[in-house]
């Protein structure tokens, strides 16, 4: 892809996200009255949505769904459905409305929120951006099954796991040595283990104090 194509690409995608949210009225930083204490004990920061939009062109489809092979837009309009989009911790829903601004089917986008303040906002702003509401739940994501998302259950979510986790059954797998690569991921409030694993030299983020590393081995 040129420098050209490729600017050509982001503006595409800077002016859909400029067009949907003067037209949908959205409030990017949506934090429901929360206080900047309760804010950074979780995380509470919210991502621009033209940054959600660039995130989304290099982890998912996106660009697939815009591009030909030689890198031209193909159409500015496409539809990207057949693919969930699942944010586990959605605040208020930035990332997922700017999945729907670049063209993802709303029928394939999912939410999780930990804060049922922050959930308010993200259930009224998804469902008026026709998001179903049995896809957005409120809990804590370590605590997620399944059986939450059937749907999901059966497809790949793109943005479930972040890269440098893994599941207690993959950490299994691994022999000695690697294991000794991985550090238990605890939830801070109950400091239990969860069922995940963290790679070390990986950063937490300082300012998301949902969970803490300890270390394993
Ligand atoms: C940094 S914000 C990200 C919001 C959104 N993804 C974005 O990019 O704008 C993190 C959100 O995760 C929520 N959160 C923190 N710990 C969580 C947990 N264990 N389970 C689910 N949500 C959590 C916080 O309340 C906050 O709204």
């Amino acid at each position: 892809m040129t420098d050209l194509q490729k600017r050509d690409f982001e503006n595409l995608l800077t002016k859909k996200i400029d067009n949907f949210f003067s037209e949908n009225n959205w409030n990017v930083n949506n934090y429901a009255s929360n206080q900047l204490k309760e804010r950074k004990d979780l995380g509470q920061f919210f991502t621009p949505s033209v940054l959600c939009a660039k995130m989304l062109a290099k982890l998912t489809k996106v660009k697939e769904a815009y591009l030909d092979e030689e890198g031209n837009v193909k159409g500015e309009n496409p539809k990207i459905t057949d693919e969930p989009l699942f944010d586990p911790t959605a605040g208020c829903g930035n990332l997922l409305a700017a999945g729907i601004a670049i063209g993802w089917d709303p029928e394939w986008i999912y939410a999780n929120e930990l804060d049922p303040k922050i959930y308010e906002v993200l259930v009224d702003g998804l469902t008026k951006l026709s998001v179903p509401k049995d896809h957005i739940r409120c809990g804590d994501i370590f605590k997620m099954t399944k059986e939450h998302f059937k749907r999901m259950d059966e497809q790949k979510p793109i943005c479930g796991i972040l890269p440098d986790e893994i599941s207690k059954e993959d950490y299994e797998k691994l022999n000695e040595s690697e294991k000794k690569l991985y550090f238990t991921i605890c939830d801070n409030r109950t400091g239990k283990p969860t069922d995940k694993y963290k790679k070390k030299g990986v950063k937490n983020k300082k300012s998301n104090k949902s969970f803490s590393l300890n270390k394993k081995n």
